[in-house]
């Protein structure tokens, strides 16, 4: 199922060492490299696993190339902490120079917003990446830069696990800061409800802990990105009750598409019958196919698959394994495409739905059809992705339990455009992808067009990505009034 069709290009995990300090004026970007600043100054105020670079540098080329390729921010430097207290000395450093700074982990953040930061210093947290598990093994306290598969792997090790994202390359904190969603979120909520408290690096540079105590921890589960940036985090941990899963591919042709969402309405979201546990996906790329992982066993149960082999699919493929396997099984393992850094746009249009509507699933199927397949498709190895995750765990939550507003939605719809960016096929994107995303929600009677912000394309605003309830603007504009006045951290979905 790897329908990515894209070219490996490995990060160098080699780091070099603050030693020579022998930074150019002038960056091959044209930028000026802060001129006014003193690197050694920084350098000197850093622990020693702490490194610099800047461009020209073959690791800096790595660290700052991005999933997708569209509306990228720009940095004249990337500094890595080696602890907590190095990124205090950082964004001190950057405040100090009226520089813009940015945090990256995992390089997946595709939200045009980004593209705002036009130089500055990122801040790669990927030595921030240790997992401590507590005595009672029931919390585990997690570095700001640790990524979904290393912690998994981590916490695997000692016979526990958490809700992460699905994506084994992708952040642990990227996903869980705008509400997190993962396969286990059936059990135990979404990744950010997970949350106990989060050591944290504010505007002004105070490193804080911020916990049920603090007004501010309610907006870092779903606005995080606006507020800090998160050293590290204490989550629930679960012992590993869930190890074993089973999945059934099931591949259908395009003109089963009304049939097929129509079943899985009934089966698994109107009628309510899906199981804690079973989590249905499926994706278009020339035909549409729909997986259902289940876990606890080793082959899905017929009760949750038969309507579909009734359907005529052209072939189905049942495996079985561990949870471990289910990034494989969907094509978003490290190994995947959607690991790789190929310089394409990847921009998605992303709209939570309550439930399929078969005609608009048709609609855009058509739609997508036309674009990715044909002698003139210009996104041929485009996606569409319907993602249905298991929702118990996350409606057990109160709706005004976090600054995520989505509870009440069931499934995570976007397609996502792959293609060589270039002025003309960027707008032919944009104008696709906000046609389909519109055919979708006024298929879907709802009001509002939710929005998840981690799948944002950019041009939504605040109601969308945070909800439109005015209490939850009215909230959030007090917090980030009250913690970020100066919008520094204001290039990722920025509240306001
Ligand atoms: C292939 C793919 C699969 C995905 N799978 C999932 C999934 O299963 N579940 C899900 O919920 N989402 C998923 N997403 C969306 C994901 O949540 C966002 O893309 C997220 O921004 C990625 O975080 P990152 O660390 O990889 O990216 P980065 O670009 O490095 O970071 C994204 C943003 O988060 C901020 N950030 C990162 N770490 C920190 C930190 N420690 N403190 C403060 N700010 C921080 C950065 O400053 C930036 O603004 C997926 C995206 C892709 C492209
Ligand atoms: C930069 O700072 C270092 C360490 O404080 C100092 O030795 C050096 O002279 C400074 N360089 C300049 C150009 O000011
Ligand atoms: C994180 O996982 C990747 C892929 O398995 C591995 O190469 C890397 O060494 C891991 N990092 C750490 C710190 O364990
Ligand atoms: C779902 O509910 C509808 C209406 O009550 C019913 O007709 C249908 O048979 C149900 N489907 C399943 C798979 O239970
Ligand atoms: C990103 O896209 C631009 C065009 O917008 C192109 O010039 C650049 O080479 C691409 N980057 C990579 C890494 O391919
Ligand atoms: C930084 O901001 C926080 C939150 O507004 C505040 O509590 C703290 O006192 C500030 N720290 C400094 C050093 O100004």
């Amino acid at each position: 199922m790897s329908q990515f069709k894209w070219v490996i290009a490995a990060l160098s995990a080699s780091f070099a060492a603050v030693a020579s300090l022998d930074i150019p004026a002038l960056s091959p970007r044209g930028a000026e490299l802060l001129p006014q600043a003193n690197y050694t100054e920084l350098a000197e105020q850093l622990s020693n696993t702490a490194s610099i670079y800047w461009p020209g540098s073959e690791t800096f080329e790595d660290i700052v190339a991005r999933w997708s390729n569209l509306s990228v921010p720009v940095a004249n430097i990337v500094v890595v902490p080696g602890t907590e207290e190095d990124v205090v000395q950082i964004v001190n450093f950057a405040n100090e120079h009226s520089a813009p700074f940015l945090a990256t982990n995992g390089f997946h953040g595709s939200i045009a917003t980004l593209g705002e930061m036009s130089d500055g210093i990122e801040i790669y947290l990927s030595q921030l990446n240790t997992v401590e598990i507590s005595q009672d093994g029931k919390t585990a306290k997690i570095g700001g830069g640790i990524r979904a598969r290393n912690l998994t792997d981590a916490l695997w090790a000692a016979g526990k696990q958490t809700v992460t994202g699905a994506c084994e390359c992708v952040g642990y904190l990227g996903p869980g800061l705008g509400g997190g969603h993962g396969w286990l979120q059936g059990h135990h909520g979404l990744i950010s409800d997970q949350y106990l408290s989060f050591n944290v690096v504010l505007a002004n540079g105070s490193l804080v802990t911020i916990d049920e105590t603090s007004d501010l921890f309610w907006g870092m589960k779903g606005a995080g990105h606006n507020f800090g940036i998160v050293t590290s985090v204490t989550s629930k941990i679960y012992d590993l009750e869930y190890p074993n899963y089973a999945i059934d591919t099931i591949f259908f042709s395009g003109d089963k598409v009304e049939e097929v969402y129509q079943v899985s309405n009934e089966l698994w979201i109107t009628n309510g019958t899906a199981p804690v546990g079973l989590n249905s996906w499926s994706y278009w790329y020339f035909d549409p196919t729909i997986d259902a992982e289940k876990e606890g066993v080793d082959i899905v149960d017929p009760i949750h698959t038969e309507p579909f082999h009734q359907l005529g699919p052209i072939k189905n493929e049942p495996k079985s394994g561990d949870y471990r396997d289910l990034a494989t099984w969907t094509g978003i393992s490290l190994a995947d495409g959607p690991c790789q850094k190929t310089g394409n746009a990847n921009p998605r249009f992303p709209i939570y739905l309550k439930s399929y509507n078969p005609q608009a699933q048709k609609q855009v199927y058509e739609l997508f059809r036309e674009a990715t397949t044909g002698p003139n498709a210009h996104f041929a190895n485009s996606l569409f992705m319907f993602e249905g995750y298991s929702q118990q765990g996350v409606k057990a939550f109160p709706d005004d339990a976090s600054a995520f507003a989505y509870r009440s939605d069931n499934l995570l719809v976007a397609p996502l455009l792959i293609y060589s960016p270039g002025e003309e096929l960027n707008q032919e994107a944009y104008k696709l992808g906000h046609q389909i995303r519109q055919v979708l929600f006024e298929g879907s009677g709802m009001t509002t067009m939710d929005t998840y912000v981690n799948y944002a394309y950019g041009d939504e605003t605040p109601a969308n990505w945070y909800g439109s309830d005015s209490w939850r603007q009215e909230r959030l504009a007090a917090l980030k009034e009250k913690y970020d006045p100066d919008g520094k951290f204001s290039f990722y979905a920025p509240i306001a």
